[in-house]
């Protein structure tokens, strides 16, 4: 892609998209295509519904967000559902303000600065398409010019409703500028951005002492009063405070509950009644959502002021928790690090899946259900079958705790411990074990992990350590055992050969001598004992086998290493058994023979080349399941 070539073309676009015309021509664009006139709920509403999105097991995906919010499925669906859609048709929430209200790093700024983005994009398209009134600090609304007593006039035409009124600035620039005439005053498409500060503000509280309300609703220039003559002359003020910049599109207000309420006040008025006060102008409509984010203790001590009463009903709380499902934490790790300068560390396998399955440990809570304990639960809520348990349990799982996912190990805390993982060591390459040691290591220096909570915390690393080693176990072996098709082809063959004569009382014959021989109890044995089958199954389990066997035989088809799980199971433990001895010459000082050490490069090769490992990585893991195996 040549840089330039796209630059030029993205300022082609631009000026293919602008349009500037009188407010009659606008008019003309508004009866062919009422959306351009929405409110600016609606317009994020429809942006969000447009991506449009996908239905699965009862959980809806909305396309907007799933490409970089993962696992909050459920908090984003309450969010469109309960704010976003009734917003935009003109119900009441629309009235208030949004807070977002979660745990550290869970997701709420990612989510609002999505919110961000898509307007700037959206505003580009055909469907989300802005129009203002020309020179207007505040980008307002062009409608607003239609005087009130035409409205139902023109509610009756048009089928729009007008709300707000004329700012003072307008006001004023229709009688000066163009006499009076709105047929006349200029119209423009607008297009968000935040960078210019079309549509899109964010307020962030600074010192409380020092940060002026003009931050949020603009100030006097003083320089041209002299040319106004007057302070309350709307062309000596500027509207250039977040709120006036936003109107249209969006606000962020950062950090809320920690701004001082003379700035709470003036939202109050803005999201009640549409409008706020500036200067010393009548009231200023304007028309954006304020979209607030907090976390759960901050709110507490928040509400449990008297002085914020009115406060309360005028903010809507929509909680923003932790991703509660391993895969989706992992995503989340993936997409972090290919955001970060990590991206070209090498992270063998498992190593982000092993922290996730720690991070959600901390974050779930334990269940009073019986027989589930905390590992359980993890895996149910990731959509893995635990035998015993289904739909309906994991349901009631999921409704016994409201507060669930609201504490816990936050997303970047895995992320610093991951790159202090890869700067302790010499080689960009890091394992899991790495990564939990890490994890270990920072649960000291946390500043809001409890003592407590740090011993719990303690506890859940050995678990998904343990979870690792059986990761790791199954790894190798089903490396090795790929090495060895044939060797578990031949081990398959004498055993059911064995099973036959076993089931038939057969005897078999020796393919050397020719000597009739008993069916070899020891063989079998030490394949069934892999998976567990007693003394007394051992008959029933052959049986079995020996009619699975004749049904493919009746069909014709070839019975297999894949065509009995059990069976395949016992076959590649039984011939990991036997391979103990190798894995183990890697951990050991001694000499491999050249055949030994064929067979462990050949291991390695399959890990790199199919497994994703580098050589770092695999032998790193081969010496770990060594010394597993050596216990
Ligand atoms: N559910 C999630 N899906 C995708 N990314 C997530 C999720 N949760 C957290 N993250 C990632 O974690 C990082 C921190 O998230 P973000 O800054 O949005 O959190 P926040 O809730 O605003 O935190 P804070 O309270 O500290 O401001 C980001 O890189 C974000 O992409
Ligand atoms: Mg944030």
């Amino acid at each position: 892609m040549d840089i330039l070539n796209r630059v030029r073309e993205y300022r082609e676009e631009e000026s293919r998209l602008r349009w500037e015309g009188t407010f009659g021509e606008y008019l003309e664009i508004v009866k062919e295509r009422p959306h351009v006139a929405q409110s600016a709920h609606s317009r994020i509403y429809n942006m969000i519904k447009d991506k449009g999105l996908t239905e699965k097991n009862g959980r809806k995906t909305y396309h907007f967000f799933g490409n970089d919010i993962f696992g909050l499925e459920e908090a984003v669906e309450r969010l469109v559902e309960e704010y976003f859609h009734p917003a935009a048709k003109r119900l009441d929430v629309r009235k208030r303000i949004l807070l977002l209200m979660g745990p550290v790093s869970g997701g709420k700024s990612t989510l609002v600065n999505l919110l961000k983005r898509g307007l700037e994009e959206y505003s580009r398209t055909d469907a989300g398409a802005v129009y203002a009134i020309k020179g207007c600090p505040m980008h307002e609304d062009p409608l607003h010019l239609i005087p009130p007593h035409l409205r139902k006039e023109f509610q009756e035409e048009y089928g729009i409703r007008i709300e707000g009124s004329l700012s003072p600035l307008n006001t004023m620039r229709l009688e000066k500028e163009y006499g009076g005439r709105i047929e006349d005053v200029l119209v423009e498409r607008i297009f968000f951005s935040e960078d210019k500060r079309v549509g899109i503000g964010t307020f962030s509280p600074s010192d409380p002492k020092s940060q002026d309300i003009a931050d949020l609703t603009g100030s006097i220039d003083f320089s041209t009063i002299a040319e106004y003559g007057s302070e309350s002359d709307p062309r000596a003020y500027r509207f250039d405070g977040e709120l006036n910049k936003a109107n249209r599109g969006m606000m962020e207000f950062q950090e809320i509950l920690k701004s001082d309420e003379k700035f709470l006040w003036h939202l109050l008025s803005l999201t009640q009644e549409g409008n706020f006060k500036a200067g010393r102008f009548a009231l200023i409509s304007a028309d954006e959502m304020i979209i607030a984010h907090s976390n759960e203790t901050e709110y507490r001590s928040f509400i449990a002021n008297k002085k914020n009463e009115a406060l309360h009903s005028r903010i809507i709380v929509m909680p923003i928790p932790y991703n509660l499902r391993v895969s989706e934490e992992e995503r989340i790790y993936e997409k972090m690090i290919k955001e970060s300068d990590m991206a070209d560390v090498h992270i063998a396998p498992h190593a982000l899946r092993v922290a996730a399955i720690f991070s959600v440990l901390t974050r779930l809570k334990e269940s009073k259900k019986q027989g589930i304990d905390l590992v359980k639960k993890m895996r149910l809520y990731d959509g893995e079958s635990v035998e015993g348990y289904n739909q309906v349990d994991l349901e009631e799982l999921q409704r016994e705790h409201k507060d669930e996912g609201m504490s816990g190990i936050d997303p970047r805390y895995v992320i610093n411990r991951i790159s202090s993982a890869i700067i302790r060591k010499e080689v960009p390459s890091i394992n899991a074990l790495d990564v939990l040691r890490s994890l270990k290591d920072g649960l000291d220096q946390h500043p809001s992990i409890s003592r407590e909570d740090a011993e719990k915390y303690m506890n859940y690393i050995a678990v998904a350590r343990k979870e690792y080693d059986d990761i790791a176990k199954n790894e190798v072996q089903k490396a090795f055992v790929y090495s060895y098709e044939e060797s578990a082809k031949s081990l398959l063959d004498n055993y059911l050969d064995n099973v036959e004569a076993y089931c038939n009382k057969n005897k078999l014959r020796d393919p050397l001598t020719g000597e009739e021989m008993n069916p070899d109890e020891k063989l079998m044995r030490s394949i069934e004992e892999q998976i567990g089958i007693s003394e007394n199954a051992k008959k029933a389990f052959r049986e079995e086998i020996l009619i699975r066997l004749s049904a493919y035989a009746r069909k014709g088809k070839r019975f297999d290493y894949n065509s009995h799980e059990r069976l395949r199971e016992a076959i590649q433990k039984k011939l990991f058994a036997d391979l103990k001895d190798v894995v183990k010459i890697t951990t050991t000082s001694q000499t491999p023979d050249e055949n030994q050490l064929k067979k462990v490069n050949e291991v390695i090769a399959r890990l790199i080349d199919e497994y994703g490992y580098n050589s770092t990585s695999a032998n790193e893991l081969l010496r770990y399941v060594g010394s597993l195996l050596n216990r």
